[in-house]
């Protein structure tokens, strides 16, 4: 089995990052699995140009040589794809658009790259995380992969200060637990 793991957050080890990790021990702790880990504040991934030849070509690729050939080439014999950003400015952070954009490529052959694989959004937030979810609810209604939204509010509603995940037990396991339902449920 394959899992990608797309992170959006600039944080390494913020809220997003620990609850993907969890996710994966989740994962990792019903069997083998091969992990693709892409950092996308690492890559070079430059915003889809637009110019339409992924969808004009007949082979459907992306002209645009950079990073994000990393991840297409991985892409279609992923069992699990995991999308983990914060919420910034009541979207996702600009990073994880850049290749959601790029995913353009990838949208011409849904039964090859979307159809029945398991999604996971990790969504961290401080106010609001409904409008994404909402934008990964349309999107799945066309690809038809299963979806499946973990939200953690970083924000103490008391205080209005910033807590981090590893200090919500139950956030963390609840991660795991999804990583190990889903990992079971693939190998049934
Ligand atoms: C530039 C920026 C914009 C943000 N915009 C939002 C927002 O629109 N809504 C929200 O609920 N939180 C927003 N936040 C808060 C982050 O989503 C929140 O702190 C999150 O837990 C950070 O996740 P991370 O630790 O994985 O980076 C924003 C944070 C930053 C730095």
């Amino acid at each position: 089995m394959r899992a990608i793991v797309l992170r959006g957050s600039p944080r390494r080890g913020g809220n997003s990052d620990t609850l993907a990790d969890h996710f994966i021990q989740g994962l990792k702790s019903t069997g083998d699995i091969e992990v693709f880990d892409f950092i996308l504040n690492d890559m070079k991934i430059k915003p889809c140009q637009g110019c339409q030849y992924c969808m004009t070509s007949k082979n459907n690729k992306c002209i645009t040589d950079d990073d994000m050939h990393k991840i297409y080439s991985v892409f279609a014999d992923a069992d699990f794809v995991v999308w983990a950003t914060p919420m910034y400015w009541g979207y996702m952070t600009a990073q994880m658009k850049t290749a959601l954009d790029r995913m353009e490529a990838l949208a011409m052959d849904v039964k090859k790259y979307w159809l029945d694989k398991e999604f996971v959004a990790i969504l961290t937030y401080r106010h609001h995380y409904q409008s994404t979810v909402g934008f990964f609810e349309r999107v799945q209604g066309y690809f038809r992969f299963r979806l499946n939204v973990i939200t953690f509010c970083s924000m103490n509603k008391e205080g209005h200060e910033d807590i981090h995940v590893s200090s919500c037990k139950e956030k963390l396991e609840e991660s795991y637990q999804l990583g190990r339902k889903l990992g079971l449920l693939r190998r049934a």
